[in-house]
């Protein structure tokens, strides 16, 4: 059993490709020390569970991007709110993480052995639940309906997300459409739900409150194309997470849809023989990619993600200029160009 290490400090920040988030550096701080209160329970196998997950780190994008936004209209909004929010949005990500795994049977995550791994599927299950407990709440003295309500429609977005991917993998004809559906809900509607809930804590107008749902929705999807790219190309040493395991569960994502329209009908036999295979060796992975890189999927699906960071940062046009406001651009940046 590996014991993760608890960070010292805010790991988002302890990469140097995100020391533009000093300006949060407070906020995530806080983030960081509400995630320890949260992982804490007098049922000894709860607490060690939520432990494990919570303290392995994890980039806190999402903390991030409700601070940045959140700042961005009110640099004097209120910290105690905001980091409520914002470790609110941390736990239910990564409970749904904690979940995912257990459907993507996923053994390695954040650098170290996945809850299901360590503990069990049921555990897991069980583990995933009580997160998402605690992110209640931790809003229970929220007042602002609007806030809840946000939190709970891009949840409930997630979850079919989730519930859609499941059902379309092992289909290696997904649409362009439907792929970029599916990440949306999934991955893009609830990043764009941290901004909007850090805009509507700083009272933001309606116009700047929909500039930061437009930033998040796009950046959300940058942040889900390189996630799927990196599934690919990544480093696990620096992901914390094994490479192939889309193509091996079945998961048709950009990359390979891409991929697959400019290969020879041999190297296309090639790709779908491997698609699913669960026990794919090493050495065929190794081919897979290097087949993807040859029909340039890689170079398109990282021109894919920039040109979702590009429309992220044109929304920003709408806020004022503020050093927070060239944070969420450099941040927009950081989720295509981003190795972990
Ligand atoms: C992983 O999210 C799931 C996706 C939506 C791609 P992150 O890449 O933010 O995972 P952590 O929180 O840093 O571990
Ligand atoms: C993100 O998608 C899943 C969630 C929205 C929870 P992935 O399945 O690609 O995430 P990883 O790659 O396992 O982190
Ligand atoms: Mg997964
Ligand atoms: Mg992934």
């Amino acid at each position: 059993m590996s014991h993760p290490v608890p960070p010292t400090d805010t790991a988002i920040i302890q990469n140097g490709a995100t020391a533009f988030l000093e300006i949060v550096r407070p906020d995530l701080q806080a983030v960081e020390d509400e995630l320890q209160q949260a992982a804490a329970s007098t049922v000894h196998e709860v607490g060690a569970v939520g432990r494990h997950v919570l303290l392995a780190g994890g980039k806190r994008f999402r903390p991030a991007c409700v601070a940045l936004s959140s700042r961005a209209i009110s640099e004097h909004v209120d910290a105690r709110r905001l980091v409520a929010v914002a470790t609110a949005m941390e736990l239910v990500h990564t409970a749904t993480l904690v979940h995912d795994d257990v459907v993507d049977n996923t053994r390695v995550r954040r650098g170290v052995a996945t809850a299901n791994a360590v503990f069990g599927n049921g555990v897991a299950v069980l583990t995933g639940d009580y997160l998402l407990a605690r992110a209640v709440s931790m809003l229970a003295s929220e007042t602002n309906m609007r806030l809840i309500h946000t939190l709970a429609d891009v949840t409930v977005q997630m979850s079919e997300g989730e519930v859609l991917q499941m059902v379309a993998s092992g289909d290696p004809n997904l649409t362009d459409e439907a792929y970029f559906e599916l990440i949306r809900k999934k991955t893009a509607e609830f990043i764009a739900g941290c901004c909007r809930c850090g805009a509507i804590l700083a009272e933001a107008s309606s116009d700047e409150e929909e500039a930061l749902w437009h930033y998040g929705l796009n950046i959300g999807m940058a942040f889900q194309i390189t996630d799927d790219l990196l599934d690919y190309t990544g480093d696990p040493a620096l992901t914390g997470k094994p490479v192939g395991n889309d193509l091996r569960e079945g998961r048709a994502t950009l990359p390979l849809l891409l991929g697959l329209r400019n290969m020879s009908d041999g190297h296309r036999a090639m790709l779908l023989s491997a698609f699913g295979d669960a026990s794919l060796p090493n050495h065929s992975m190794s081919m897979v990619v290097q087949t993807l890189r040859l029909a340039r999927a890689f170079d398109e699906t990282a021109a894919a993600a920039r040109v979702r960071a590009r429309m992220a940062k044109d929304a920003l046009s709408v806020l004022r200029p503020s050093p927070y406001r060239d944070a969420l651009g450099e941040l927009a940046d950081y989720a295509v160009e981003r190795t972990r």
